[in-house]
């Protein structure tokens, strides 16, 4: 067994930890990373956000080219066909770019990768499990635990790989489902219900709530499910789910209060659970709370001094960017003692087709906390550029405060609203009013546009409607 002592020893390699790594990296320490998947990268590159993505501009241009929208822009083709083992290769390719690109990363920074599964022997005290034994035992000053979360399940629903799976299985599919079921509608269940969707099955989403998209702005989620029905997206909203097995050559979706689904493949996509598993947070004396997150001070430390907790391990929204954001922070107050991350402007996106994207509040909570507001809201179908896009679906809606005209809350259903998002979260990052947006010059013709003319309507001045 090798020992080796670090500044800073990370036990996990996504989005959090590496970029933990690196910030630590350059501030001069010197730095382990423990991880115990061959490829580095975590859930988002591996199995999350990534090859989703992948999937889902993969699908779309199948979809578009196999509805017509190719013709309209005068483009003709023949037959088209789906070619879905090239489709998931070119996934795999994008990934391995990626994921070697943080191995990179390493180098570059003189980050030491350890392989194997990282477990506390001490506060202070990482052991490597690689194999059958302990390969490496690695004392630092400081220890990041940012180990992510792992796909949860439902009692009743027997998770076995194949038929019935979560994500990691559903961006795997060898071949397209008859009916595929999907429980649950939040983020994965409408991405990746939407990628299966476009690739021809048949889509039918059991919710347990009477809306999809819980957390998002709930008018514009409700305008949002029209589109994603018109789509073929089938909802059965305020639904529990209880039981989903495999059954013959089949699977069976179980309810309440409705007759069971049968159908070819179950998606079980009920939100995700902390992952602290062999971490052995005992020996570090550590101890998770009720819903098994590392509980952390307002500076990601946990209870035990030099041990800190970032990510999807400790409470807060399971985003990839919310992770890198503490694991650049973290760095930073281990190395200076000053580091900051708003939590009052972290976007959510879910990369459906619109796009649906918010930061802020949504009017469902200034109403509940009685903040007064007033609301701007403007249609893409207004805009120019949307119109030679031909995507004309969705709108922006602004919030501000009714007496100071700060920005509260910004939400984009439409096109390429992830990438629009990062206006609306620098606009409220600085403090801006609604009338800072207004004001700002926004090139024409193009999609943010519309978050101008959302702003001017705050005012009840919009000029292209
Ligand atoms: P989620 O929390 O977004 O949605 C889970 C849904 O399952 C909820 O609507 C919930 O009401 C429903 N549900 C729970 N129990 C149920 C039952 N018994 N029957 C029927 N429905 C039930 O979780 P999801 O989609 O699994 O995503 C997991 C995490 O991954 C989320 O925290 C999300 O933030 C993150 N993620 C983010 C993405 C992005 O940023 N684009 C993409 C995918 C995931």
């Amino acid at each position: 067994m090798e020992q080796h002592a670090h500044d800073l020893v990370v036990i996990g390699a996504g989005p959090g930890g590496y970029q933990a790594a690196i910030r630590a990296a350059q501030l001069g320490m010197n730095v382990g990373v423990v991880e115990k998947d061959a490829s580095l990268g975590g859930t988002c590159l591996n199995v999350g956000c990534i090859p989703s993505k992948a999937l889902l501009e993969s699908s779309e241009i199948y979809s578009e080219a196999s509805h017509g929208v190719f013709a309209q822009h005068g483009v003709r083709t023949g037959t088209v066909e789906l070619d879905l083992a090239a489709m998931l290769k070119r996934k795999e390719q994008v990934v391995k770019a990626l994921t070697t690109g943080i191995a990179g990363l390493f180098k570059k920074h003189k980050i030491t990768r350890y392989s194997g599964l990282g477990r506390f022997a001490g506060p202070t005290r990482v052991q490597v499990a690689a194999g059958d034994g302990v390969a490496f035992e690695l004392t630092a000053k400081h220890v990041l635990i940012a180990t992510g979360s792992k796909p949860a399940s439902l009692p009743g629903v027997e998770l076995d790989g194949d038929r019935v799976g979560t994500s990691t299985e559903a961006l795997c599919y060898r071949e397209v489902p008859g009916h595929l079921v999907v429980i649950g509608a939040g983020y994965i269940g409408l991405e990746l219900g939407s990628v299966w969707r476009r690739l021809g099955a048949k889509v039918s989403v059991v919710e347990f709530l009477d809306r999809i998209l819980p957390g998002m702005d709930s008018e514009m989620a409700s305008e949002a499910q029209k589109v994603f029905a018109k789509q073929g997206l089938e909802f059965h909203l305020g639904r529990r789910v209880t039981g989903a097995r495999s059954d013959g050559d089949g699977a069976v979706v179980e309810m309440e209060g409705a007759e069971p689904i049968r159908c070819d493949r179950v998606l079980v996509a009920v939100g995700r659970l902390p992952y602290t598993e062999g971490l052995a947070l005992d020996a570090a004396g550590l101890a998770t709370d009720a819903r098994g997150r590392i509980p952390v001070d307002a500076h990601w430390q946990t209870s035990v001094p030099g041990v800190h907790a970032i990510g999807d391990v400790i409470a807060g929204p399971m985003l990839a960017h919310k992770a890198e954001e503490e694991g650049v922070a973290v760095a930073e107050w281990i190395g200076t003692g000053w580091s900051h991350v708003n939590y009052e402007t972290i976007p959510g996106v879910c990369y459906t087709n619109p796009e649906f994207a918010t930061v802020g509040k949504t009017e469902d909570a200034l109403k509940a906390e009685g903040i007064p507001y007033r609301k701007g809201s403007f249609p893409f179908r207004a805009n120019a550029r949307a119109r030679t896009l031909n995507q004309l679906e969705g709108r922006v809606k602004i919030l501000a405060h009714e007496h100071t005209d700060r920005v509260l809350g910004i939400h984009i259903f439409g096109p390429r609203a992830g990438e629009l998002i990062a206006e609306a979260t620098l606009a409220m990052e600085v403090g801006a009013s609604s009338e800072d947006i207004a004001r700002t010059c926004h090139a024409h013709p193009t999609l943010p546009e519309v978050l101008r003319e959302a702003a001017l309507a705050v005012d009840g001045r919009p000029l292209n409607i």
